[in-house]
């Protein structure tokens, strides 16, 4: 188990770093609720549970190195896109996806575990700016970064087409020079 385009072991617990990114998290890693979002596909073949740790793991990295609430951060990046259901085929209320899923992540998160003010402003607001809640705190605005940035990543190591590689590479590469 790692994250996009990291080299670290996630599986490997002596691993310093491995550990202390699961101290944050590790009474959510085996929930009924978070074991679900497996089920469900986020981007291309990536699931919603990968996904979710991929934002988890480089929103620890960032907020390590910026002196964030590093516990909150993973806590509410590992939890922003906790929605149980296929979005593209159904939907639990009427209305625009975007705007509703972090509402029901949120609903989730608070039925699973406390959901702290930081927590609650990155899961409600990572959809910023296509969202229309807008970041409050440092760690709203890193994790509407990272999950983007995610999404990218995620997109871009399936992509089949060379060229559309390409121009992904140079984004890339710069943020995963800047966090290692
Ligand atoms: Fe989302
Ligand atoms: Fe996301």
């Amino acid at each position: 188990m790692k994250a996009v385009l990291s080299n670290v072991n996630l599986i490997n617990r002596q691993n310093d770093l491995v550990k202390e990114f699961y101290s944050h998290i590790d009474d959510l890693m085996d929930h009924p609720t978070v074991l679900k979002m497996d089920d469900f596909t986020q981007h291309l073949n990536t699931s919603r549970l990968q996904h979710s740790l991929n934002v988890a793991y480089y929103s620890f990295l960032f907020a390590r190195k910026l002196n964030l609430n590093v516990r909150d951060a993973v806590r509410g990046a590992f939890l922003h896109d906790l929605f149980l259901y296929e979005w593209r085929t159904e939907q639990p209320v009427e209305g625009n996806h975007f705007l509703i899923h972090p509402i029901q992540a949120l609903l989730n998160a608070r039925n699973i575990t406390e959901v702290t003010p930081v927590m609650e402003d990155v899961i409600a607001s990572h959809m910023w700016p296509i969202g229309n809640v807008k970041p409050k705190t440092s760690e709203g605005w890193l994790i509407q970064m990272v999950d983007k940035m995610c999404a990218v990543m995620e997109i871009g190591v399936q992509s089949t087409k060379k060229i559309e590689r390409f121009n992904y590479a140079p984004i890339l590469l710069g943020l995963l020079f800047y966090i290692n």
